[in-house]
Order: structure tokens, then sequence, then C-alpha cells
């Protein structure tokens, strides 16, 4: 045997072990996995390569000299997920708690820059008491590093986040700048300031879980958008999502084999839309008849429930799908809904993903609330992402599509690439009963006016008439007709006049 290889692999099973196996034992004890177990449900079996295992801090302050331990409280390397790269990194909470050192900020650090040279996104498992005290500003600027990268690699590669433990103060916006955060419930939260401190500066009291857990942030602050029962299941839900996206802005979009036939009719849909207009129906039903295998991964959907974002497959190819739901405040945009909608059109045009748009809205949300917390603004998001995307753009307007929503929601003059609507669609201004209050006020035969409106514009004539709607169809063609225009529409580019960038409305 060789003294020299004994040594090194002595090392290497130390790293292993992280914080020691009573460290571990704790971890399980709060049902958590370790950092490296976790990794290894992340990814393909066997497939994980771990980078800079032997890794130690080098602070000399408090005793820390004393305190070395391999790895520094973070795992980092690449594999594969599903057969296509990835890098992740992976909080050890049994090392320092997790706790963000300079020598840690720098292994991720060094992760992002292989991953961003690479063309390969980067998943981030958050478990950390935060900034190392020890180190002082040193952890500091570790945040502020890990901090520039993502926003270097925004739109660059995808970043994902999955929160598993504590996340909070400075290490909260590292998930904040990343394109998806998925937390696990009860067992995981993310705040700036804990309960403590809330108690001593505001006087609210309220407990970790509802401050910063799965489920305020998935249903109140629409900070995550994905909340999962346990660990294996919110793995399980990263690599399904990674299996939607491309590798970078530079990696064609993925395509898998598809069994579901690309003309597949849906007669369901010739019955979806209720004879009366004031009755709801569920979108989502909709999108699962039109996409491939009824398969659609939802992106914060316990939040703003009026709007559904989530990706989908057309012919096996990746699509992002932005719908109104009309179960919910009758699918009228309102803040929550209009900020979901823009940031998942944005993420989607950052890397090439094509949109498809169902609408059915009377509108936005009217009201104090609405006006004084910036509808204006927060709505203009929505319309500016839609306005800014140069990826194919396919809308289907099923029933309402009504004032300024309509423009809004992928309309022909926001560069749609192709606008259907059913035989059940309505585009106007307003409702019947709206428009004929104010055309016609006074006039003793309400209900009559409100049938020649109906007449005039409950239906797609007008619209078609001038070419905003490029064809009227029957539900059932809905799926035949988008899987055939993507294929038209793969070559699609747009000519824009270079910008640093634009101001959108924030
Ligand atoms: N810096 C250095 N070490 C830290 C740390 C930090 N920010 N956070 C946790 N640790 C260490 C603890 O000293 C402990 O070490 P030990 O195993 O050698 O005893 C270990 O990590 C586990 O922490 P512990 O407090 O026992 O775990 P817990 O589950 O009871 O509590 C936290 C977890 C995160 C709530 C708690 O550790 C905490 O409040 N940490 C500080 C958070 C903070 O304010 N960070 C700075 C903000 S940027």
């Amino acid at each position: 045997s060789n003294p020299k290889w004994e040594q090194v692999e002595a090392a290497k099973a130390a790293a292993q072990l992280g914080g020691g196996p009573q460290r571990i034992a704790k971890q399980h004890e709060k049902g958590k996995l370790t950092a490296r177990e976790r990794l290894q449900v992340l990814f393909d079996p066997g497939s994980f390569r771990e980078a800079g295992a032997l890794v130690q801090h080098r602070c000399n302050d408090f005793g820390m000299e004393k305190q070395q331990i391999y790895g520094d409280g973070v795992v980092t390397g690449s594999g594969t997920v599903y057969g296509r790269p990835v890098f992740a990194f992976s909080q050890d909470f049994t090392v320092f708690g997790g706790s963000l050192s300079e020598s840690h900020a720098a292994k991720i650090c060094r992760l992002m820059d292989r991953a961003v040279a690479a063309g390969a996104p980067v998943v981030g498992l958050n478990d950390s008491g935060g900034a190392r005290i020890q180190e002082g500003v040193m952890s500091l600027a570790g945040y502020a590093e890990v901090f520039q990268r993502n926003v270097d690699a925004s739109g660059v590669i995808p970043q994902l986040s999955l929160v598993m433990g504590p996340c909070a103060g400075g290490a909260v916006y590292s998930p904040a700048l990343t394109d998806f955060t998925f937390m696990v419930r009860h067992s995981s939260y993310m705040f700036l300031t804990g309960p403590d401190v809330v108690r001593s500066v505001t006087r609210e009291e309220v407990t970790q879980e509802e401050l910063g857990g799965a489920g305020t942030h998935t249903t109140k602050s629409g900070v995550a958008h994905g909340a999962f029962d346990n660990e294996l299941d919110a793995l399980a839900g990263m690599r399904e999502l990674l299996s939607y996206l491309p590798l970078s802005n530079r990696d064609p979009l993925p395509r898998i084999p598809c069994s579901d036939p690309p003309d597949r009719l849906c007669p369901f849909l010739d019955y979806v839309v209720p004879a009366n207009e004031l009755q709801a129906y569920d979108m989502l039903g909709v999108i699962q008849q039109v996409v491939d295998d009824g398969q659609v991964f939802e992106i914060s959907k316990d939040y703003a429930k009026n709007i559904i974002t989530g990706f989908a497959r057309l012919n096996g190819r990746t699509v992002g799908v932005v719908a109104n739901q009309p179960a919910v405040l009758a699918g009228c945009l309102d803040i929550d809904a209009s900020v979901k909608g823009a940031r998942f059109v944005r993420f989607c045009d950052s890397f090439n993903i094509p949109l498809i748009t169902f609408v059915d809205v009377p509108g936005f949300l009217p009201g104090t609330a609405q006006e004084y917390g910036g509808i204006i603004r927060h709505g203009a998001k929505l319309l500016y992402a839609y306005a800014e995307a140069t990826v194919p753009k396919l809308t289907v307007i099923t029933r309402k599509a009504y004032g300024g929503a309509y423009d809004v929601m992928s309309s022909k003059h926001l560069r749609a690439d192709v606008n259907l609507c059913w035989p059940t669609g309505q585009i106007a201004v307003m409702g019947s009963k709206g428009a004929v209050e104010i055309l016609f006020r006074g006039d003793p035969d309400q209900k009559a006016r409100e049938a020649e409106y109906e007449a005039a514009f409950n239906n797609p004539f007008q619209a078609a008439k001038v070419g905003y709607i490029d064809d009227v169809i029957l539900p059932r063609m809905t799926r035949k007709r988008l899987c055939a225009e993507m294929e038209t529409l793969g070559t699609k580019e747009v000519w824009r006049p270079d910008r640093k960038h634009g101001n959108m409305p924030l």
C-alpha cells in the first residue's frame, strides 16, 4: 500500500462524513437528508462528480483555526439529470450549520463560472445558518460575489433554487435572484429577519412557519414557486422542471419523443365554455386537453390562481403556457397575477421557449386596493413582457377578451404570431351591461340595447374582419392547429435596435 494514497483516501472519506455521524443523525431526525444524499437523489444514479471536497476555510479568529472540516459546508459538482448536464451546490448543515464562509462562497462561485462557460443550469440546494459569523465581512463579500454571478448568469443559464432548511438574512437574495425557487413544507423557511426580531420591532407574534414557510411563500408572498411535502418530492420536482428547460440560452429547445398524436382532436373542448357567460369553467382542464399527455408543470400554482403559468409540451417540444383562469376572480388580471405572468413570460423569452396564451379575461380587477397598490405599474409589467418577447407567440381566445386586458394577453398588436379564437370568443372594450349603461344612459329598454351590443361584439367577427384574429377555429381543433403552427415558427427571428436594456416598469 502507498501511504500517500492512504492519506488522500482518509481525507476524502472524512469529507464524505461532513460534520460527523452525530450531526448527520440530527439532520435525519429532522426528516432532512444530508447535502450528499440530496445530490444522489437529484442527479442520475452514479453521475455526480464532486469538485472541491477537500476545501477548507482560512479563518483564524474565534478559535476557528482549530476547527477544520473538509468541504467547508457546501458540496459542489456536476452530473446529469435525465442524461443532460447540470451543475449543483448543496449546503451541508452538519458543517458549521451550512454557514457561508469566504471559502464556501468561492466554491459556489467557481461552480457558477463553470456552469456559465459550459452552458448548463445551476441548481442550488439551500440549507444554511447564513453568513459564517466568525468571518465577518469576508462572508458578506462571499454572498455578494454569488449575487453578482446570479445576475450575470440571468437569462444565460437556468438557475434554480431548492430551499431545504433555514435561509435567512442576506442568504435569501441568492434564491430570490434565481429563476425558480422551490421549498419543502415544514422544514424550510426564508425570511430577512426571524420571529424574534419581528416581535421586538413590530410586536407581531408569528411563528417561523407562518413568517417564512413554504405555505407563506407559495400562497401569500409569491417568493417561492412550488411547495413540496418532503425532500424526495421536491428533488423529483426539480428533476422534472429541468426536463422542460433548455440547458442555456444558446441550447436548442429540448424535444422528447411524443406518443400523443399532434393531430389529436379534443372534442371535449367543444362543450367546455358554458352557455351562460357568467358561469365559470376550469381553464387548467382546457390546457390539459391540448398539451401532450395532459401534462402541465405549473409554476406558482397556489399564488394568484386567477392566472395559470406552467410548462408543457406540444409534439414533444417545451412550451410556456399562460392562461387566465375564469374559475378564480372570473379570470381578472390583478397585481399578483400580472407580476406572476410577467416573470414567467420573461423567463420563457430569455430561454427561447415559445409562449402559448389562453385568454378568457373580463379585464383588470377594479378597486382601491388594486389602484393604491399600483395595478397600473404592475399590469404594465405583463404588457411589457409580452411586447418584449420575441419567441413564437400563439394565442387562443376561448371567451372574453375585454378592454386593456385584451391588448395585454398576447394580442396581435403585441406581435403575437398566431391569434386564434373559438366561436365563443367575445372581443370588446367591455361587457354588454357596462357598455350599455354608458352608451344608452336613460334608455328605457336597456335589455334591448344590451342584446344589440352583444350581437355586435359577443363574437369574433369584428376582430377577424380586420385581421387581428387569424382564424376562428372549433375548440376541438386547438391541439392540432397549435402543433402545426409550432412546426412553422421554429425559425422565427425578430430584429430589434441595439440598446443597453429596456426600462421595464418595476
Ligand atoms: N455562522 C457560524 N456557525 C453557525 C451559523 C453561522 N451563521 N449558524 C449556525 N451555525 C452553527 C452553530 O454554531 C452550530 O454549530 P455546532 O454544531 O458546532 O454546535 C451548528 O451550526 C448548528 O446550528 P444550531 O443553532 O445548533 O442549529 P438549529 O437548527 O438549532 O438552528 C439556525 C439553526 C439557523 C436558526 C441558527 O443556527 C441561527 O440562528 N443561526 C444564525 C443565523 C444568522 O443570524 N445568520 C446570519 C444572517 S446572514
